[in-house]
């Protein structure tokens, strides 16, 4: 069991930027990921087809023996995760944007959040958002059209550029002093992000949070892989293999496959 492979599925590329923190933490882990970029993205679609599509992944890791799940995507964690742990026994670890760490270190108060329309609508964002935020001023934007770009190749294009200008503009207009990426795919465009706002932002998301979570929970079941081989990566996508084989090229270990599915 416990050379069996950690799961990881998002509705495409992003959660590679996730995936990259866990497999730096825990070397010797087996994993499969599956982008699901037939149906991409996730963040305009309904909570209901949200689910039914990580049931669908969740059901295909399950076929491969995962032992765990990580669900690197923030839009399918604020709204499906709760329905995942309910309906089967793996354990999951999911993502969400962190607005904790930006609310208690803001000094100018005011905190930047980017994320999908389907992370920033959900139940759960909004709860953590109550509960961590009274005290600052949140400026929330939607990334649209980022994972687009990502997903066919584009991130460091002139396109892209064009787009972050436009989506950067409300907060070099409100003071933020932290941006918060609540989407997996923005990793991607952080230097550009960086760039384009003014240097006293720190930009900050949550996948070294996802690994150490991840690295907790297989030591607490007793599911860390005690193997001192390497671990081996098989990641899979649905729609076409160039965008995620350029995304996780320095990765040694790991054949990308195309599937149909
Ligand atoms: N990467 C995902 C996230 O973290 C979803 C992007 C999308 O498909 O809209 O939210």
């Amino acid at each position: 069991m416990n050379e069996n492979p950690i799961g990881f599925f998002d509705s495409g590329v992003g959660g590679t930027s996730v995936w990259k923190e866990v497999i730096e933490l825990l070397p010797h882990e087996n994993t499969i990921y599956l982008a699901d970029s037939k149906y991409a993205p996730y963040g305009r679609k309904s909570r209901e087809d949200i689910i039914s599509l990580c049931i669908k992944n969740t059901e295909f890791l399950l076929k491969q023996n995962c032992k765990l799940i990580a669900v690197p995507c923030n839009t399918a964690t604020t709204n499906a995760i709760s329905y995942l742990r309910a309906h089967y026994d793996v354990p999951f670890i999911g993502i969400e944007p962190a607005i904790k760490p930006a609310a208690i270190q803001t000094d100018t108060k005011k905190v930047g959040i980017l994320a999908t329309k389907g992370t920033l609508s959900s139940e759960l964002f909004n709860k953590t958002h109550k509960e961590f935020t009274q005290n600052v001023n949140t400026i929330e934007i939607v990334g649209t059209g980022i994972v687009e770009l990502i997903e066919a190749g584009k991130k460091d294009t002139e396109e892209m550029r064009d787009l972050l200008v436009g989506i950067t503009e409300p907060f070099m207009i409100s003071g933020i002093d932290y941006l918060v990426l609540g989407c997996s795919h923005y990793p991607y465009i952080k230097e550009m992000l960086q760039d384009l706002l003014p240097r006293r932002v720190r930009i900050i998301d949550s996948g070294a949070a996802v690994a150490r979570q991840t690295l907790h929970i297989l030591k607490e079941q007793n599911l860390l892989n005690e193997s001192v081989k390497p671990g081996e990566h098989i990641l899979y996508s649905n729609l076409q293999t160039q965008t995620l084989d350029s995304l996780t090229s320095e990765i040694a270990n790991r054949e990308v496959v195309l599937l149909d599915f």
